[in-house]
This record gives C-alpha cells, structure tokens and sequence, in this order.
C-alpha cells in the first residue's frame, strides 16, 4: 500500500543507522522512536523465521466500534512491517485481542477466548499474547489478567497503542508480562503505519475520548478526555488516502458534533467537512456518532448542500422519555429531538435515520418506555441498534437505585426491537424501483456471480456483477426490498 511507502523508506533509514553503529539507543522523539523498535523486532522475526524455518503468523481479534476496528489496522500495519503474515486463527506465533467493554456482555467473550488461548500456548510455546482496547483500561480486568492469566504476555491501553512496537520489544529483551496503562493522555503520535482492510474505504479518526459523561456510559473513563486531531493532519491523510485509491471515508469521533473546539485555532465540524469535501477522489463521505445537544444549523447546512456527505445520520436517542434524558445526563429532551429530527428530514427529506437506544435503565417506568416507543414511531429509523442496559462499575448510573428487573427489561426490548424491525421494513419499500448509486464492497458471500454494494444511506443492495466491480461506484436499480437489504441490477 503506497501509504506506507514514506514509513518503510524512514525505517530503512533507521535500521541502516542500526547496522552502522550509529544509533545504540532508542531516539526520544516520536515516531521516530517506534520506527527504531520496529526494526530491531524486523531483526527479531527474521531469527525467528531462521530458527522455525517457517514464517510467523499473527491474528488480531477486534472487538466493539469502528474506532477500535480504526486501532486494530494500527496495530495491524506495525505487524506487517516487522515481518509477521496475518491469520485469522487464533493459533498463531501472536494473538492480540483488541477489547470493548461498553457492555457487560464484551468483557466475558474476552474471558472467554482467553480460556482457548492459554491451550493453544501450550501447544506453541513461541506464541504471544497481547491485550489492548477498552477493557484493559480498567483496574479490575488487569489485576484478573495479573493473577488468573499468567500467561498472557502484553497489556496495554486505549492512549498508548502507538507504542505497541516498544512494548512488545519490552516483552521480548525482559520476558516478563508487560504492563503499560495510561490514565489519559494529551498526545497524538501520526505517521505511524496501518494497513487497510478495505482498498477503496477507510476511517479517519478526527478526535479521541469524550467529554459527555452520560450517566450509564463507560466511554469517557477508558478512552479519556476529548482531544481533537489538527485539521492539517486530517486532511494530509485524507489527500494520501484519496492518492491510494479510497473513494469513501468515514469521519470517526464518539462525538463528532464536538470537533475542533479544544484546538488552538477552534473549527467546526462542520467547517472541517467543507474543507474535506473539497479533496479530489473522494466521492463518499460518511462520520459517526452525532451527538444530538451539539448538532448545529449550520452541519444540517453543510450536509444538505453537500455532494458528498452521505444521506445517512446516526443520532443516539438513548430514550424517548425526557425524565430518563436527564437521569442520563444526556442534555436534551424529547421535544429537543423530535425537533432537531424534523429540521433533518425538512433539509433532506431522502435522510436514512439511525439510532442506539438502551432500554432498562434504572428506573426506567413503563410510561417511559413507551415514550421511546413514541419517538421511535415518530422518527421511523432506517435502523436503530437496540441495548439491554448494562451496569458499567464506576458509572453513576451503577450506583443508582432502583435497577429493572430482567423479565421487565426483556419484555420491553421484545417488544422495542419488532417496533424498529417493522418501521424499518417499511422504510426501505420507500426507495423500492429508484436507482442510485452503490460503492460496490465485496463479492457476494452466497449468490455466485453477484456483488454487494454499499448505498449513500448505508443500506446493502446485492445485484449481478464480478470482482471488477469492487472499489467502483455504480448505478444499481433496487428491485426488491427485503426489509435491511436489497435485491438490484445494474441500470
Ligand atoms: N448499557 C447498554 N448500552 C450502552 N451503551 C453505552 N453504554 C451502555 C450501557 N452501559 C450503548 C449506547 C451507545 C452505544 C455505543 O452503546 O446506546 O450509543
Ligand atoms: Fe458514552 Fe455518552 Fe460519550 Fe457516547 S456521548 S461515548 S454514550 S458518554
């Protein structure tokens, strides 16, 4: 990947610097000082390769968002660069798992797949285990993984990740399990490698952590406080990616409606959309997640004019009562919502609509559950990703009396996700028989001799074509919907 071609030339110039006797001690600056641990673990796969006579596997296990699937191509990228191949086995010479501890749920398939490892690691004793994401940064899971995991090798958090190399050099010169958690940070490294999983699209973070503190939320203590990447870097990444071929990017921020305010220089959002708009190749841009108080006039503006930005918007309503708003400290209310929604479909009237809403927080009342049944009937999302509250220790909301019983909270989830489910059906008969354009992703998994493309509001439509097809834009016919998906052809 041509991205990487400028890293490659910086770590050669280091590893000839390494070989001169030039340089015998890691450089303080950054990414200078990756680039130095880089090539002294390029030196260490090579004698390991050697030595088994067969090449070193490493498999990365992503859990969670689309920030920690940005993380993991990080991550991904340093492991190419210093020689491992890429498998999705988990018996591999490394395993790495990047964690998500939003819900209860996440952090026990955690457990669960390191239950599996510690007995391909007997098999493989030159296997490597490393842990990072969410999860890691809170102090109970890593005192587990110290006293029941033993035999995990690398631990490290959400605001270092930019030092895997250094930490898994660490590992190796000590042979013991390191350990490297940051309580928050105000740094950004750039220039460090990755390696995309998709040619034609790509995220781009614009900012770390968040600032809102909803009451439920474990985000803002494991990710940190709100930092916010400069505009220049975003958009010499942007360039370069656009160079390489990626025709859609997707802006990526807990709170992309909060961009800009803590730089220097402050930007808005949607200032910075304007300013990537302009960026030639890119034909598709889409950003997640909107937080609905910070959502301004003037983003609404920017999107409805805007060539590029896609007919999609994803704005968490959480719940529709704006009692358990404010329990939530979510700061807005229903009506707020229901307002901003309708000044939404007023400037785009072809809008795709997505929500997350919890259901089961504390004190939730059934009165309360159905004015989310309400807005979710008022709205009518494309699709809305539905949550059984989970108790995150060390959140307000955790300490709050009067927890649902789980009969109740399954009870109204059922009854939530057929609402959504039937609202979503209906939603996409809409665009039934118009054609629009599809960034074509992937051949399709089971109708041979058909791809499957991605529409401006996010929806998937699979139709006749082959792999020339992918990474193109083109013109599909929506024959049939079929309730999250479409069946098409191309016009
Ligand atoms: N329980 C259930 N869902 C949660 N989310 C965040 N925290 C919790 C929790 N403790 C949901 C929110 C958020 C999405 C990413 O995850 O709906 O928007
Ligand atoms: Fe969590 Fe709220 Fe921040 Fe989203 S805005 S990450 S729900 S605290």
């Amino acid at each position: 990947m041509k991205l990487n071609d400028d890293i490659i030339e910086k770590l050669s110039n280091i590893e000839s610097l390494i070989a001169r006797g030039e340089l015998k001690e890691a450089p303080e600056n950054e990414p200078e000082r990756q680039y130095y641990f880089m090539a002294k673990l390029r030196d260490y796969v090579n004698q390991k390769k050697k030595e088994l006579g067969r090449d070193l596997y490493a498999c990365t296990k992503t859990f969670g968002c689309q920030m920690n699937a940005r993380d993991s191509e990080k991550l991904v990228g340093i492991l190419n660069l210093i020689g491992y191949k890429e498998t999705d086995s988990e018996k591999a010479d490394f395993v790495i798992y990047n964690t998500c501890t939003v819900r209860e749920n996440a952090n026990l398939k955690v457990y669960g797949h390191l239950g599996l490892l510690s007995n391909y690691k007997k098999k493989n004793p030159e296997m490597k285990i490393a842990m990072c994401g969410c999860m890691m940064q809170e102090a109970h899971v890593v005192e587990k993984i110290k006293k029941s995991y033993r035999f995990v090798d690398v631990v490290f958090g959400t605001h270092n990740i930019y030092k895997f190399a250094e930490l898994l050099y660490m590992r190796i010169v000590k042979n013991a399990m390191i350990i490297d958690i940051w309580e928050d940070t105000t740094k950004i490294v750039e220039e460090l490698p990755l390696e995309r999983k998709f040619s034609f699209k790509s995220g781009v973070n614009i900012m770390f952590g968040c600032n809102n503190f909803c009451s439920y939320c474990i985000v803002p203590y494991v990710r940190g406080r709100e930092r916010s990447r400069n505009p220049k870097d975003i958009i010499n990444e942007i360039k370069m990616l656009s160079e390489d071929g990626v025709v859609e990017i997707m802006l990526l921020g807990q709170n992309v409606n909060s961009y800009g305010k803590n730089l220097e220089e402050p930007m808005s959002f949607a200032k910075l959309l304007e300013e990537i708009e302009k960026i030639d190749g890119i034909e598709r841009i889409r950003f997640m997640t909107s937080h609905p108080k910070d959502l301004s006039d003037e983003l609404i503006e920017v999107m409805a004019k805007s060539k590029k930005i896609c007919r999609q918007l994803h704005l968490p309503v959480q719940s529709g009562s704006s009692r358990i708003l404010k329990e939530m400290n979510r700061r807005y209310d229903k009506e707020h919502y229901l307002n901003l929604v309708d000044k939404i479909k007023k400037a785009m009237p072809d809008i795709s609509l997505t929500t997350d809403i919890i259901v089961g927080f504390p004190g939730e009342s059934e009165e309360d559950f159905l004015e989310t049944m309400d807005v979710v009937k008022k709205v009518r999302y494309d699709s809305a990703f539905t949550f059984i509250y989970s108790k995150r220790t060390g959140t307000p909301a955790a300490a709050m009396e009067n927890q649902i019983p789980e009969d109740v909270v399954k009870d109204r989830f059922n009854r939530l996700l057929e609402e959504v489910q039937k609202i979503a059906n209906e939603q996409t008969v809409r665009f039934e028989g118009e054609v629009q354009p599809a960034l074509v992703e992937e051949l399709n998994g089971h109708i041979e001799g058909y791809v499957t493309g991605r529409l401006s509001s996010g929806l998937l439509v699979h139709f006749p074509g082959n792999e020339q097809l992918i990474g193109k834009i083109v013109d599909v016919r929506l024959n049939e919907a079929k309730g999250f998906y479409y069946m098409g052809e191309m016009a």
